[in-house]
């Protein structure tokens, strides 16, 4: 066993085990409950001295987490630790990555340098990168970032027949190619606006030479649903059966897995939130990018 420990947020129990597991390092919960007027209370446990600290806290619906998450990161430095890393399997905020209106925060760039003053080093799951190149634009500390595509590919050729990869939007294409070529699978992508934050208008592309193909949309978030309910109308307009959905971070808003399961024929999700469609997991890839980055810390490498 590592000397490392990896600290879970009270909701982030499970993944953590299973991260914990795949690095071989023992595993426990921080306490936090909140004083009758909401603010926030954690106790870590009383044993970090000397040991590299990795908080795992996914930050799907992330501004209630924000100040404990912070406490903790702080909390363990006192108490002794080496180092403290952050694991958040989703990374929030990466949208937000310009001023689409005036006066609009940059809250990428903001987020990115609170959680570089308060850790160590970040891992995390395919943060979602559109006008940044990479997390090294606005995160000052080591980052690993994992790619779930391989592990979109391999559920979608050991599950579905005879697929086409589907991006619902030009950012997808990245992800999308990717998960084709890695199967052998063709893929094509469709044209997205955005209108609001729950409305979209999708344009889809010629897709007659696919006929008698599986529709498989391909994204990396679902949150309000509205992409892929839309690509979704639009492939049942154009002849396709139901398309299966695999996505890598499961937001899920209210109501909004309900409304999309009556669009398509089976929604499928990786475990960076958790969530009921999760059948994928990511916990030995985030392992091995955690590996890396304590061992390279200890060598003096970062
Ligand atoms: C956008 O750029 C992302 O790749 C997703 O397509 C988007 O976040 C999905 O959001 P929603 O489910 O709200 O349409």
């Amino acid at each position: 066993m590592t000397e490392a420990i990896v600290l879970s947020l009270p909701d982030d129990a499970a993944f953590g085990q299973a991260l914990a597991g795949a690095l071989d390092a023992e595993h426990a919960e921080v306490s936090w409950r909140h004083f009758p007027d909401g603010e926030s209370h954690v106790t870590l446990p009383d044993s970090l001295a000397g040991r590299s600290v990795v908080i795992n806290c996914t930050l799907a619906h992330p501004d209630p987490k924000i100040a404990p998450l912070l406490f903790v990161a702080d909390a363990a430095r006192d108490l002794g630790a080496t180092q403290v890393g952050l694991v958040a399997p989703y990374l929030a905020y990466m949208r937000q990555d310009r001023r689409f209106h005036a006066g609009e925060a940059i809250s990428s760039r903001t987020f990115a340098r609170v959680l570089s003053s308060a850790f160590d080093w970040l891992a995390t799951v395919d943060p979602h990168l559109h006008r940044f190149a990479s997390l090294a634009e606005i995160y000052a500390i080591p980052a690993q970032v994992v790619h779930t595509a391989p592990l979109l590919g391999r559920w979608i050729s050991e599950n579905v027949g005879n697929p086409l990869i589907l991006g619902p939007d030009a950012e997808s294409e990245q992800w999308v190619s990717e998960v084709a070529a890695g199967i052998n699978a063709p893929y094509a992508v469709f044209t997205k606006t955005r209108l609001s934050d729950r409305e979209v208008r999708i344009d889809p592309p010629d897709l007659r030479r696919y006929a008698g193909r599986q529709p498989v949309l391909v994204d990396d978030i679902v949150s309000s649903g509205r992409t892929l309910i839309e690509a979704a109308r639009h492939l049942e307009f154009a002849g396709f059966p139901k398309p299966v959905c695999a996505v890598t971070h499961a937001l899920f808003g209210q109501d909004v897995h309900a409304d999309l399961a009556r669009s398509v024929v089976l929604i499928v999700s990786s475990d960076t939130v958790a969530h009921p469609t999760n059948a994928i997991t990511v916990s030995h890839e985030l392992g091995a990018a955690v590996a890396a980055l304590l061992s390279s810390t200890t060598t003096g490498e970062m």
